[in-house]
């Protein structure tokens, strides 16, 4: 379905975007790239420097927004500004204003442009602390989003009722999806505003012990690998799921604490773990019914990245980008 067809990418520099963009090229797509390069870098993925159209420019301004995906006949929304609790939990009106101007831009651009199918990325965040464990993928919620990701929460689940009411409109069908915790290479540190595994990888890398684990560190994600997830997301447009808003996550989790530990002994390191409770931890148990992503891929969809895999894909394209005593600076 994607074979020489124009596919937007909005975020295409950012973490999953990287994945995705490597994906659609692979199988024959024309990639149109958006960024505002204010988060994502291209210095992670120069591989794919001549293989896409890169549109430059921010779509918090609806003309950028409308330029960008002029031509796409799909379009893959990723673009957003998402950055760790420490950031996120301090910062909820930025969060929300940001989200939700680029959002709407971007819902505009493909309305105007009369795309035949979209995918918007939503959040896990959207679901309450209190809600029940694993998160079943309903809507419409009760209570407000993840406490630490608030505004950010929010911005999402407006996203997501934004979709619904454009589809019914446009008639044009917009999946709607929730990733829980991905992780992967390409990715551009932001300092301590950095995500999870990310910044764990960088601290124990870069020597440090012993490594501090911010909360208790029993709390438990589920971990999906970016490349497929982005996998999950084309198979999700190949097979037109657009019904409601599917999880991206699995059931089973692992803690912060059993993480930590086998990036360490991936890296063959020999490192001490510490805990700071008076930092933030989020929910404590962040797991997935999965029940509905498995029934909208279909029975052939195989997983390609195991937990073990993807951190030992971290650690060596950590160790074959920087090398060893290059400090990596934030941003
Ligand atoms: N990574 C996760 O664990 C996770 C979990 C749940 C949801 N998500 C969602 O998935 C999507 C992709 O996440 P990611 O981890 O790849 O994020 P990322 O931060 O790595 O990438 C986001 C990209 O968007 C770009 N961007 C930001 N503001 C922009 C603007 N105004 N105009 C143009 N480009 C802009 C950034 O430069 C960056 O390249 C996001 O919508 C995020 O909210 C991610």
């Amino acid at each position: 379905m994607f074979k020489d067809r124009t596919i937007g990418v909005t975020g295409g520099l950012g973490l999953i975007g990287s994945f995705l963009c490597g994906e659609l090229i692979r199988v024959g797509a024309r990639v149109v790239l958006v960024d505002d390069e204010s988060k994502g870098s291209w210095k992670y993925i120069p591989h794919l420097r001549d293989k896409v159209e890169f549109r430059k420019g921010s779509l918090e301004n609806p003309h950028f927004a409308k330029e960008a995906l002029e031509g796409c006949t799909s379009v893959f929304h990723l673009a957003s500004r998402a950055y760790g609790v420490g950031f996120s939990q301090k910062n909820n009106f930025e969060m929300f204003r940001f989200n939700d101007l680029i959002n709407t831009n971007v819902l505009d651009a493909i309305a105007l442009h009369k795309a035949e199918q979209a995918l918007v990325v939503s959040s896990s965040c959207v679901y309450p602390d209190d809600g029940p464990t694993p998160m079943p993928d309903s809507i419409p919620f009760g209570g407000e989003p993840e406490r630490v990701n608030w505004g950010y929460g929010w911005a999402k689940r407006i996203l997501e009722q934004k979709a619904v009411i454009y589809q019914k409109e446009t008639g044009i069908p917009i999946t709607v999806v929730r990733p829980f915790n991905i992780y992967g290479e390409h990715y551009n540190w932001v300092g301590d505003s950095s995500q999870a595994i990310p910044m764990l990888v960088k601290r124990i890398l870069d020597g440090e012990n012993p490594v501090l684990i911010w909360g208790t560190g029993n709390q438990r994600r589920n971990y999906i690998h970016a490349l497929d997830c982005s996998r999950v997301m084309m198979r999700l447009l190949e097979n037109g799921y657009f019904e409601r808003p599917v999880n991206i996550g699995r059931e089973e989790t692992v803690s912060v604490r059993d993480l930590v530990s086998r990036i360490v002994a991936s890296a063959g390191l020999d490192v001490t773990i510490v805990t700071d409770r008076t930092k933030p931890e989020g929910r404590f148990i962040k797991s997935a019914d999965s029940k509905l992503l498995t029934a909208a891929l279909g029975d052939d969809f195989e997983w390609k990245v195991s937990l073990r895999e993807g951190l030992e894909r971290m650690i060596a394209w950590y160790h074959a980008t920087f090398p060893k005593n290059e400090a990596v600076t934030a941003g």
